[in-house]
Order: C-alpha cells, then structure tokens, then sequence
C-alpha cells in the first residue's frame, strides 16, 4: 500500500518550489489535487521545446496528480476552494505575499471551514519581518540565504549552484513540515500553519558555513587552502574545497574536456595507500613517507603541492579509469557528472531515477525519479495532468455535485478565465 494512501491535499502550488512538494508527496501515495487558475501554473507555457504541449519544466514537477481549474476569481469558484478545503487534509500554496489573504482565504478562514486541515505556505522570507512583503525566486534565495556569498572562487564574483536549493530544497522543508502538522492534526484532530521561508531553507542548507563563520573568530580555517584569518568577518568562496573535516577537491583528467574532472576526498586514513599507487607514476617514489604530507596537519598546509602531484597522475587517465584506481583503494571519490552521462547511466537506471514516461501532447520524456525509495511502498510515476484534465471528475467523486450543479457553475464561469475586457 502506498505509504500516504487516502491523504487528500488541495495544492494551490506554482512554479517550482510548491509543486516539488506536492510531487513527492503524491509519490508517497496522497491523492493531489492541483487547484489551478484557469490559465493553468504559468510553468506550463514557460520555456517551451514542444509547440502547445506542456512544457518539461511542468510535466516533470506535478507528475502524479489530477488538474482541477478554478476561478478564485469569482464568487462560484470561492464556494468550489471552500468546498474543496472541507474534503481535504492539507491545503497548499506559494503565492506571493498576501494573495490568499486578498482573495478572502486567510489561514484563520481556512481553519474555520476545516478545523483538522493542515496549511503549508512557501514564502520568499515567511510572513514576518522587515523582507515580508517581497517576491523571490530560486537566485533571489540563494542570493539571501547564504548560499552565493560562500560559492564560487575566493576572487571571483559570487556564484549560483546548478541545485535547486532555493525552490526544491524548500519543498523538501515543507514536506517535512506538513508530514509533522498531519500526524499531530490525525491525533488530535487539530490542524495547524506551517510555513517555510525561501530564505530560511537555504540557510538551513548552508549550516556548516555558519560553523566556519564562527571558528573564523578564534583563528584561521586550515582546511580551506584560500587564505583565511582571525578576525575575517564571512566564510570565504573556497572553490571547489571540500569544506570539511576532510581535504578534498575536484581534479582535472585524461582528455581535459569541460567535465573531466573527478572529485577526490583524500580522507586521514587512506593518505598512504594513495600515495604509494601514484608515488611511482609520476617521480616520487617516496610519496608515502615524504614529510611534507605524513600527518593530516602537514597535508592542510601543503595541499596545494598535493593536489597538484594527484593532479599530475589524474592527467593521465580519464574519470571513470581514476576511478577504477581509487575504488580498490577505498579513497571516496566521484567523477563530474553530467546530465549526459547521468541520462545514461546504468547506476542511476537501475534505481529509476531516470524514468521514461509518456504524455498526450508531447509523447515519450523522461523525468528525474523518486530519491526516496520505501520498501513496502515503491512509487510508481505517472504522467503530469493536462489542464483541468479531471475538473468534473474531481467535482463529482470528492465534491459530489450533480451534473445540474456543475452546469450552472460552468455557466456562471467558475472553472474559466473570465473576458478579457475590451
Ligand atoms: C513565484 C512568484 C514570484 C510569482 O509571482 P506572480 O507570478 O506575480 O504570482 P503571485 O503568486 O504573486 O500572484 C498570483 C496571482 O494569480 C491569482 N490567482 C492564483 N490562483 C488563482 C485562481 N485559481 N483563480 C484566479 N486567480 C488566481 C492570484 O489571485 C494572484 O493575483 P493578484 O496579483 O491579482 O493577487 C510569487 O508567487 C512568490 O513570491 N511566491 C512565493 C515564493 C516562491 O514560492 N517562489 C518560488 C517559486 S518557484
């Protein structure tokens, strides 16, 4: 059985940070409910490869639920969503600040027509403080929680990272949140609002940088082979530096392309091993015992001379041949991939985590699978609905309105855009 078999969430989510929520949740078996404007999640229209068909960046967030259109707009369409909260165990939304509220559904509302429904809200910076009123987006988070001040390298400009940390990793704080607020609401019967800010997941994600912001007080960072002083105010951009208890670091390789390079960990206990197989190779037989490099400390301070002798050997294989070397070895390292050789990897197929689906419009696609796998309950994906595709469907089974009462509301432009005025 699917682990959140007979949970019925209302999900008002757009974009991405919502709808990443609402997936995995759907995933995990709950029945989810896209409650779309009539237009649909602009998302469906954004960077379009297939004329008409949705685009990727919709079908590969909102697989695994059912499309209803409604106009908030209208005062029919408000007694559908009022109806719908009565039926539901969560209610979800990201819209921008206050938009609920304007639209006659604050949180207080909502708990008055379902006193046990669970409300998760994504914001930019959540609904208190002096950034409360603002829009964001996936950089505008990474901008202000932390993330790009500490990534890039030390002279360079401040960098984005390709993971979606701003918008994903705050529907997976949510996810968590709502899971929470359900098993307390199913105990007790009591629903309660949880929110999850933009900025707040991000710095969340960035924790280990607030532990170097403050070891920065006492003195330098030696791990980091930037270099870093008592009294510096930031955690400084480090390049590609591990960042951790452990020196590491991304090598170039064998033919040098713009992903040819495999990322190495030189962790305390396999410094010997390693040092004895790429030693010889490239002229330092005595690597192993070579004082320069005997203790972790020693390493640290001379990690730029190290990482240019690994660099010396890793020039003369590819990744994926490094690899082979440094697994017998235990050293843990990992070749860059990228979405090409993620898109083909026999690893990743085996685990489903590229899988190919098919849709109306745009036919055969893939999307990225799920990354939490229960043992009883696997997730079996499908397809992202087309717009309003289970409107009435959705009116009649949970709703249970007539075929009468859904006419009139139609008529009455409940599930429509309305005119546009000349
Ligand atoms: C993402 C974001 C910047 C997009 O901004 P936007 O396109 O201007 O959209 P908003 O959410 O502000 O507004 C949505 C509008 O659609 C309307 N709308 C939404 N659902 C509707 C429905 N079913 N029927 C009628 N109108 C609807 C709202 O009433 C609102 O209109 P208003 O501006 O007249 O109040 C904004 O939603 C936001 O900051 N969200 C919170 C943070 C977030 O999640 N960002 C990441 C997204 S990946």
């Amino acid at each position: 059985m699917e682990a959140l078999k007979g949970v019925r969430i209302l999900d008002m989510t757009h974009v991405q940070a919502g709808p990443t929520c609402s997936q995995l949740l759907a995933w995990l078996g709950a029945d989810v409910i896209k409650f779309e404007p009539p237009q649909g999640d602009a998302t469906r229209g954004q960077l379009r490869d297939v004329p008409g068909a949705d685009s990727l960046y919709f079908t590969m967030l909102n697989c695994n639920k059912r499309s209803i259109t409604v106009n908030m707009k209208s005062a029919e369409g408000k007694a559908v969503f009022a109806d719908l909260v009565r039926q539901c165990d969560i209610v979800m939304e990201n819209f921008g600040p206050g938009v609920l509220d304007r639209l006659g559904f604050t949180y207080e509302k909502i708990r008055e027509l379902n006193p046990r429904i669970v409300m998760g809200s994504i914001k930019g910076f959540g609904s208190t403080g002096p950034y409360a009123d603002f829009k964001a987006y996936e950089n505008v988070a990474q901008a202000m929680g932390g993330a790009m001040s500490t990534t890039g390298v030390p002279d360079g400009p401040p960098f984005v990272t390709g993971a979606q940390i701003g918008d994903s990793g705050t529907g997976l704080h949510l996810a968590i949140g709502l899971l929470a607020a359900l098993h307390q609401s199913q105990r007790t019967g009591k629903g309660q609002y949880v929110e999850v800010a933009m900025m707040d997941g991000v710095m969340n994600l960035c924790r280990v940088k607030f532990r170097d912001h403050q070891r920065l007080t006492r003195g330098p960072l030696p791990e980091y082979s930037v270099p870093t002083h008592q009294g510096m105010g930031a955690a400084p951009r480090a390049g590609n530096d591990s960042g951790g208890g452990q020196l590491g670091n991304a090598i170039r390789c064998k033919p040098g392309g713009p992903n040819d390079f495999i990322y190495v960990v030189v962790q305390e206990a396999v410094w010997e091993a390693l040092a004895k197989r790429i030693g010889p190779d490239i002229g330092q037989p005595g690597l192993a015992t070579d004082a320069r490099f005997a203790t972790i400390g020693e390493r640290r301070k001379n990690q730029s001379l190290m990482w240019e002798l690994i660099g010396e050997f890793a020039l003369r294989h590819t990744k994926r041949e490094f690899m082979a070397i440094l697994n017998p070895l235990d050293v843990p390292c990992g070749p860059i991939m990228s979405t090409e050789d993620l898109a083909n990897d026999e690893h990743i197929r085996g685990r489903d985590m590229y899988v190919e689906l098919d849709h109306p419009q745009r036919g055969k696609w893939f999307n990225v699978g799920m990354p939490i796998k229960l043992s009883d309950s696997p997730a079996a994906i499908k397809r992202s609905p087309l717009l309003g595709e289970h409107t009435d469907e959705i009116l009649a089974e949970v709703l249970g309105y007539d075929a009468a009462k859904v006419a009139s509301l139609k008529a009455a432009g409940a599930f429509t855009a309305p005119p546009k005025k000349a």
